[in-house]
């Protein structure tokens, strides 16, 4: 963060906005860890491993024109995705978009709607974490 301050931020406002975001993004994964706890006890921390194999992998469980996260978001998460409709999507990677993750509601919302889009079922508490911890290392 003091680099941040010190090199990158010549406004102050902006400053301010990152340091936000990303104590917002680590109170989401926080969020996710106690969920993934209390459901299993083996729960050893998130891998950004599985959350690349969650984005990447085919899935036949959910909707034929949808089997996977990079249908709409591209194999590249630093990329700008589009919806089915054409639509512009931000890209999902923090380092592009260090915006995403930072706000709970619209997370849930979204993982709630792709999940089933793309798998057929919900993504799990560990999914949720695997799959951001993944995009914060792009
Ligand atoms: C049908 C197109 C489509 C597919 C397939 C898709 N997404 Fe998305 N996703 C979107 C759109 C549209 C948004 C919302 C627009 C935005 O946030 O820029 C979004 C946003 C998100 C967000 C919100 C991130 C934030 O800002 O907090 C998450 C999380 C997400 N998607 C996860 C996934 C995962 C996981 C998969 C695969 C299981 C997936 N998406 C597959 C279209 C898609």
């Amino acid at each position: 963060m003091k680099v941040c301050c010190l090199s990158a931020c010549l406004v102050a406002a902006a400053c301010a906005v990152a340091h936000a975001g990303s104590g917002d993004t680590q109170k989401l994964l926080d969020f996710y860890a106690n969920q993934a706890k209390a459901t299993d006890s083996a729960f050893g921390g998130f891998s950004a491993e599985r959350g690349e194999s969650l984005f990447r992998s085919n899935s036949t469980g959910g909707k034929p024109d949808t089997p996977s996260c990079t249908v709409c978001h591209t194999k590249d998460p630093r990329n700008v995705g589009q919806t089915r409709a054409g639509k512009d999507i931000d890209p999902m990677a923090v380092s592009a978009n260090p915006q995403r993750y930072t706000d709970q509601e619209k997370a849930e919302k979204w993982f709630g709607r792709n999940c089933r889009n793309v798998l057929g079922r919900e993504c799990t508490a560990r999914e949720k974490g695997d799959f951001i911890t993944f995009m914060l290392t792009q």
